[in-house]
């Protein structure tokens, strides 16, 4: 195993201009399969709950639903640094909450930081974490929990006001401690500018390649299931792999051709 990724491993990565790479994780195997290609940082995502839990959104899943995933994820990360979202609900109201809701999540996860979205809303937040110890990833652009609020999902920093926001809202992050800050479709000359205002790294998805660093959504990039957004690569067929993998053995079940001689214990 080459050397466990820390904190201060991404900054170092900024300044020297190597890019940063983060998947989403939700699941042990998973985990370790992402892990051993050496991607830097898993992101349990509360994408969990589209993605694995069937929700129509990330609005209903609860701190208590996400943390048997984070710690699935940690188990199954030898060199990753994981990141664990903090849902909808579990961080707006105060400060104190926001420090409670992490705490819980780093003490049952043993994920090694949070993630949690808004910018200046929310600094007041982000500051109370860092103060009590916890690494903070901050997250803005397109904010899914705030996907209401934004009027669906639409591509933001667009315009000198957009631009000049997001610039406010990521150096508040900074200010409070944010060791990142991931950019959700972001126009490109926005999440640029972004990048170069900060020390600290931004990580894009649908932001650009001048960030630095890039996050998918694995099931995306892996392509599983059927909607991929525009700003996504598949890096991969797995969700047509699995359903091959499941046809063949359907098929040999049937034919009575598995189990063989070589699974069987005859005594
Ligand atoms: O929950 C998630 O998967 C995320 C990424 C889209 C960055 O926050």
């Amino acid at each position: 195993m080459s050397k466990k990724v820390r904190i201060h491993h991404f900054k170092e990565m900024k300044q020297r201009g190597e890019k940063i790479t983060m998947l989403t994780a939700y699941d042990y195997p998973t985990a370790k399969a992402f892990d051993a290609a050496g991607v830097d940082m898993l992101l349990v995502g509360d994408s969990l709950a589209d993605n694995i839990l069937g929700y129509e959104s990330t609005g209903p899943v609860t701190l208590d639903e996400m943390i048997p995933f984070a710690r699935a994820v940690a188990r199954g990360a030898e060199r990753a640094f994981v990141v664990a979202d903090l849902p909808f609900g579990s961080y707006e109201v105060s400060p104190e909450q926001a420090v409670e809701s992490s705490v819980r999540m780093m003490k049952l996860s043993g994920a090694q930081a949070v993630k949690f979205e808004g910018g200046r809303r929310v600094a007041r937040q982000a500051k109370a974490v860092t103060d009590a110890g916890i690494p903070f990833c901050g997250h803005l652009g397109f904010t899914p929990q705030s996907e209401n609020a934004l009027g669906g999902h639409r591509v933001q920093g667009r315009g000198e006001q957009g631009v000049k926001d997001l610039i406010d809202d990521a150096l508040a992050l900074q200010e409070a401690g944010a060791f990142a800050v991931v950019l959700e479709m972001v126009a490109a000359p926005a999440a640029r500018a972004v990048t170069e205002a900060l020390d600290i790294p931004t990580i894009g998805i649908g932001a650009g390649s001048s960030t630095d660093g890039q996050v998918l959504v694995w099931l995306d990039m892996a392509g599983v299931g059927d909607w991929h957004p525009r700003f996504s690569r598949q890096f991969g067929a797995v969700g047509a792999a699995m359903t091959d993998a499941a046809a063949g053995y359907v098929k040999a079940v049937k034919d009575v051709e598995f189990p063989a001689a070589e699974h069987t214990f005859e005594n």
